[in-house]
């Protein structure tokens, strides 16, 4: 059986200051203390900070990424920021496809697509985003959405080393809602089969992270459930005591 190594992952959205660097030294500083923790770390913080977090990660366990890259290497693209741009700032990971983006900025599955291979190329890991309104939940189709983004979403080229999927249902981005135990188990199962299809053997090392609501209070029941390999952290990874409980309720 492979063994995956859990990733607790922060997004901080546009959110932060320079000032809010704090937080990442502070987390570095706890993660120094925590000897033999089974679990990997990162932040993404708004791509302003992003090199200047790196500087402040760069001699502790945790990692630092982006929020979203363009798909093409370099060109006239105003305001936007490349995956080699990020990686050259000392990321080491990009979100991709999160639903805000999705639904702020139109992003279909075959920009995330084509924003995973140019990830990939830069020597970023990718953290694809997945998941199904309420109203998609209500009419039974959440399978049948979740499934089509991921189709859509991964290119051929995705492998283990590079890839990530995070499953964030979108009702529970922010909501203080999560769904049951049982509905993450079922939706990670069909997660990890779909990759098999699409991935054969490969897909076994790609980690399925859980997004949505999660805080120290139900980190440790959520991180439980069976293909649940680590979570995409949003309100919670903002203050480093939030953050590092949810990391230490993992500690075993
Ligand atoms: P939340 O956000 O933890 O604040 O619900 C999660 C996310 O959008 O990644």
């Amino acid at each position: 059986m492979t063994t995956r190594t859990k990733l607790i992952a922060g997004n901080w959205k546009m959110n932060g200051l320079k000032a809010d660097l704090a937080e990442i030294s502070g987390m570095c500083a706890r993660l120094a203390t925590l000897k033999n923790s089974p679990v990997e770390t990162l932040i993404c913080p708004p791509a302003l900070l992003v090199a200047e977090a790196a500087g402040l990660a760069s001699l502790s366990k945790l990692q630092i990424g982006g929020q979203d890259c363009h798909m093409q290497v370099k060109g006239a693209h105003t305001g936007d920021v490349s995956a080699a741009m990020l990686k050259d700032a000392g990321a080491s990971h990009v979100i991709l496809g999160h639903s805000e983006r999705r639904a702020d900025h139109g992003e279909t599955d075959a920009m995330v697509c084509a924003k995973a291979k140019a990830a990939k190329a830069a020597g970023l890991t990718a953290i694809i985003c997945v998941g199904e309104t309420q109203n998609e939940r209500a009419q039974g189709r959440e399978y049948a959405v979740v499934g089509a983004q991921l189709a859509g979403s991964l290119s051929q080229a995705s492998q283990a080393g590079d890839t990530i999927i995070a499953y964030e249902p979108v009702w529970a981005i922010g909501t203080g809602l999560t769904p049951s135990l049982e509905d993450v188990a079922q939706m990670h199962n069909f997660i990890r089969n779909e990759l098999a299809r699409a991935m054969g053997e490969e897909s076994q090392g790609v980690r399925i992270l859980y997004g949505g609501s999660v805080k120290p209070g139900n980190a440790e029941s959520l991180m439980s459930v069976a293909n649940v390999d680590g979570a995409l952290v949003g309100g919670a990874s903002l203050k480093c005591d939030d953050f590092m409980a949810i990391v230490e309720a993992l500690k075993l």
